[in-house]
């Protein structure tokens, strides 16, 4: 059942963190569904302008629309990842977005405000919630290379002045995560006590952590044994991620470690069946190995086994 991300946070603020997982074709989506399903866990299904341009978005609703009668039990928002203002306002218009998010993070304060209050304004009219962002992560998000030394964490009063003015639902902070394969060269960090005092000073506010996977190292070296190149990749402590819905985080995006399965099982297919042709064999053991390792975040963000809880609250 599709839900509202409003409900979905309702049921998770300051008891557990949702996982957010980007899909972008038919196996991710399958994976993506009997994982949660496994894990009895509500979760967010992402999908950014990438993915809307790789797969169609038609084609993408249709996938998902149908998974949703295919798996009556499971319970879900869709939400877009990192929009601009255009595929905002279209996934707005669409009817099938439950939230969306505007990144106009790269602008300055003043534009960001700008773009976000016009987004929030079309999104209000229409029952839908919007996460917007302030701070820069570092890494590389789509159409933006943001060098990691200069990306800056999300400011506490500047934060402040900028739900207030935005009206905004949720917002993504800079805490030191970044997106891709490499985060945290040299001393770089989370900065758990940026993320506390972001919580003291917006009690309530449905905080998101981007650039949150932990590219298992076990993956890493899967995908090096199989003729890859990924020296130096490194992620999240995923540990680390356990405590954060204590301090407002309600929800985790992950998007990489589903890419590093993705890598390892195919180049494991490529290396070890020469004479292999049938793509559906990879497909097949890259869904089963997504969808466990979905179950397995669900454990680690707390979400796995709430989707009762999410059912009461959605009968009240
Ligand atoms: O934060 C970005 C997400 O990982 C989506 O990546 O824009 O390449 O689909 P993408
Ligand atoms: P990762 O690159 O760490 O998976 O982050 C994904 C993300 O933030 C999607 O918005
Ligand atoms: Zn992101």
């Amino acid at each position: 059942m599709i839900v509202t991300t409003k409900e979905l946070f309702a049921a998770a603020y300051g008891k557990f963190s949702i996982g957010a997982y980007n899909i972008n074709n038919m196996e991710q989506i399958l994976g993506l569904f009997r994982g949660n399903q496994q894990s009895k866990a509500p979760f967010i299904l992402q999908i950014s302008r990438g993915a809307r341009k790789y797969a169609g978005k038609q084609i993408l609703e249709a996938l998902i629309r149908e998974c949703d009668k295919m798996f009556p039990d499971v319970i879900f928002a869709v939400h877009l990842d990192h929009g601009d203002e255009d595929s905002a306002h279209d996934s707005i218009d669409s009817g099938f977005y439950s939230s969306i998010m505007i990144d106009a993070s790269m602008e300055s304060f003043e534009k960001n405000v700008e773009i976000t209050k016009r987004v929030v304004d079309h999104a209000h009219e229409k029952g839908i919630r919007v996460e917007a962002e302030i701070g820069q992560l570092g890494g590389v998000e789509e159409h933006i290379a943001v060098d990691e030394a200069n990306a800056h964490l999300t400011d506490v009063e500047e934060a402040k002045k900028f739900v207030e003015m935005t009206g905004c639902d949720s917002l993504a902070v800079a805490v030191g995560t970044s997106h891709g394969a490499y985060k945290f060269s040299g001393s770089q960090k989370i900065h758990f006590d940026r993320l506390q005092e972001l919580n003291k000073a917006l009690p309530g506010l449905p905080m998101v952590m981007h650039g949150s996977s932990s590219v298992p190292q076990e993956e890493v070296q899967r995908i090096e044994a199989a003729g890859g190149k990924l020296s130096g990749a490194k992620g999240v402590n995923e540990n680390d991620l356990r405590d954060v819905h204590k301090y407002g985080v309600v929800k985790i995006n992950i998007d990489t470690d589903g890419r590093l399965i993705w890598t390892s099982v195919h180049r494991e297919y490529l290396r070890d069946k020469p004479a292999g042709i049938d793509l559906r064999d990879p497909g097949k053991q890259y869904m089963e190995e997504y969808a466990n390792f979905i179950a397995h975040k669900n454990e680690v963000f707390g979400s796995a086994n709430q989707i009762d809880a999410v059912k009461e609250l959605l009968k009240k």
